[in-house]
């Protein structure tokens, strides 16, 4: 933002949805407060886009268990749409989404067209309901046991809070899943983006170069991260 500063924010939309890309931007400080005063038609700087991707060619013919927790869906949107928009190149998609409220939920005319899909198989949860919500209250552990899947043939990509990694990996985990088989995505402390500042560093890893998207077999020995 000229004049302001910049901010990490991650592309939402699939690259099969060209000419243009999605960005998702919550209000938190100064960089966001200003892009939400942006008049439409403004310009902005972007540099990027940095690090790497799920690695979605690798897992075709695959069962995918997509695992995204509040603002983390808004990066793994991107993977869950060029799935879909690939949908014969892949085996089952589940998406497992959790956000603490019923008015943090995103997206939500998405949420109900994957929901109505048959070849999709969507299970949802809010940390805590209002009145107006009918389904799973529970944090997003809560869903696993209502799906079954074959460890041997899914890939479990997980994207989500800090917190949510240690939790989540280990009910994969209890589903057999081997460690190689999941992927998360570490989106922290990034500044430059460029291998330059160390903000990102975990052990010998910059998420902004390495990462931010890691198969979990990589790092799953690295306690800072989890
Ligand atoms: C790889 C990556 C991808 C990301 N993708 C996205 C994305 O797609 N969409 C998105 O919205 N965000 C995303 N973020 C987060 C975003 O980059 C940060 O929230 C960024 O700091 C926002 O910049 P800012 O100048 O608006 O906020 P900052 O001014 O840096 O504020 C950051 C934090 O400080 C707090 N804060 C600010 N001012 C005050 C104050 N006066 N008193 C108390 N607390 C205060 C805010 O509540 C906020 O939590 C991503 C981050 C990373 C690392
Ligand atoms: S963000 Fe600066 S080194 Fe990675």
């Amino acid at each position: 933002m000229f004049g302001t500063g910049e901010a990490p924010i991650s592309v939402s939309s699939s690259p099969t949805r060209t000419g243009s890309f999605e960005l998702v931007v919550r209000k938190v400080g100064n960089v966001t407060g200003a892009m939400h005063n942006l008049a439409e038609g403004a310009t902005v700087g972007i540099r990027g886009p940095f690090g790497t991707s799920v690695p979605v060619d690798e897992y075709k013919g695959k069962d995918m268990l997509i695992v995204a927790g509040g603002i983390g869906l808004v990066p793994v949107r991107s993977c869950i749409n060029y799935i879909l928009d690939n949908r014969q190149d892949f085996g089952r998609l589940m998406i497992l989404f959790g956000s603490r409220s019923p008015k943090e939920r995103l997206f939500t005319d998405e949420l109900a067209a994957w929901s109505a899909r048959d070849d999709v198989e969507f299970l949802e949860t809010v940390d805590k309901g209002d009145d107006t919500w009918k389904g799973n209250v529970g944090v997003i552990t809560t869903l696993f046991p209502k799906i079954d899947f074959d460890p041997d043939k899914t890939i479990c990509v997980v994207v989500g809070p800090p917190i949510m990694y240690r939790f989540v990996i280990i009910e994969a985990k209890k589903k057999g899943l081997a460690d190689e088989r999941i992927v998360v995505s570490l989106e922290r402390r990034m500044k430059c983006g460029v291998g330059k500042c160390g903000h990102c560093q975990i052990n010998n890893l910059y998420c902004c170069q390495d990462g931010p998207v890691f198969n979990y077999s990589k790092v799953k020995d690295y306690s800072e991260a989890f």
